[in-house]
């Protein structure tokens, strides 16, 4: 009985912003360092970045659903120092994992990009950042017209890699998880739309 209260009465809060923006096709200076490309699955299993947070079974499911990519930067001994996950649809709207159980709506045309991770001995090096550009680049290609990103409001890195990346701020969030159920609220920015869905409800960017 006491589990089930609990799991009735667990508040858990993450307070976010979510960044937009429009894509550049313009040419970047070419890093000599680093070659941004697709990250194969073969290397979730095999290159140590992935080791870090042990979620290869869920970047295969990822892969499964057919609209969700996975790039990087690969040193020149071709280990993948930066990962980053874009998902864009073809045709018709996807969903997207987002916060807690809630979904985001991905519409034609726009793109995500989400769980970005530089690996630790390379930080603060402008792969984030020049990361989010050559994602922008590679959306343009893609003729997606918008590109979304969102953190949380106490990732100063990820906000400083977003804000240089060319991102302005489109709305700030909180999602509340209650035991089962989500709720989020936002401020209400045009183009955005929360729609109630199985238990809680999902973002239409
Ligand atoms: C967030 C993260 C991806 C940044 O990676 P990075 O490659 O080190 O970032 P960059 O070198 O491109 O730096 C981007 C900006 O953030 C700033 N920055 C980077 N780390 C910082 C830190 N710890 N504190 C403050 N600013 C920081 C840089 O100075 C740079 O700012 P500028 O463009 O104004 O000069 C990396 O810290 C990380 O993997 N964190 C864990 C996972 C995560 O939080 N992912 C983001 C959520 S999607």
């Amino acid at each position: 009985m006491k589990d089930i209260i609990n799991r009735f009465i667990t508040i858990q809060a993450r307070h976010g912003i979510f960044f937009r923006s429009e894509v550049t096709s313009e040419l970047l200076i070419q890093n000599n360092n680093y070659v941004f490309k697709q990250i194969p699955k073969e290397l979730f299993a095999k290159d140590p970045i992935f080791d870090e947070k042990n979620r290869i079974e869920k970047f295969y499911n990822r892969l499964k659903d057919g609209h969700h990519y996975c790039y990087g930067f690969f040193d020149q001994d071709n280990a993948v120092v930066f990962y980053m996950w874009i998902s864009y649809p073809e045709s018709t709207s996807i969903l997207v994992p987002w916060v807690f159980k809630t979904k985001l709506v991905v519409k034609p045309c726009t793109a995500y990009i989400w769980d970005c991770f530089t690996a630790p001995q390379y930080r603060r090096r402008d792969l984030y950042k020049k990361g989010l550009l050559r994602a922008k680049a590679l959306c343009a290609q893609q003729g997606v017209e918008q590109v979304y990103i969102d953190c949380t409001n106490d990732n100063i890195a990820s906000q400083a890699g977003i804000n240089s990346a060319g991102f302005k701020i489109f709305f700030a969030y909180t999602v509340r998880r209650v035991g089962a159920l989500n709720f989020v609220n936002q401020d209400a920015r045009k183009g955005v739309t929360v729609v109630l869905s199985g238990k809680g409800y999902n973002i239409v960017l």
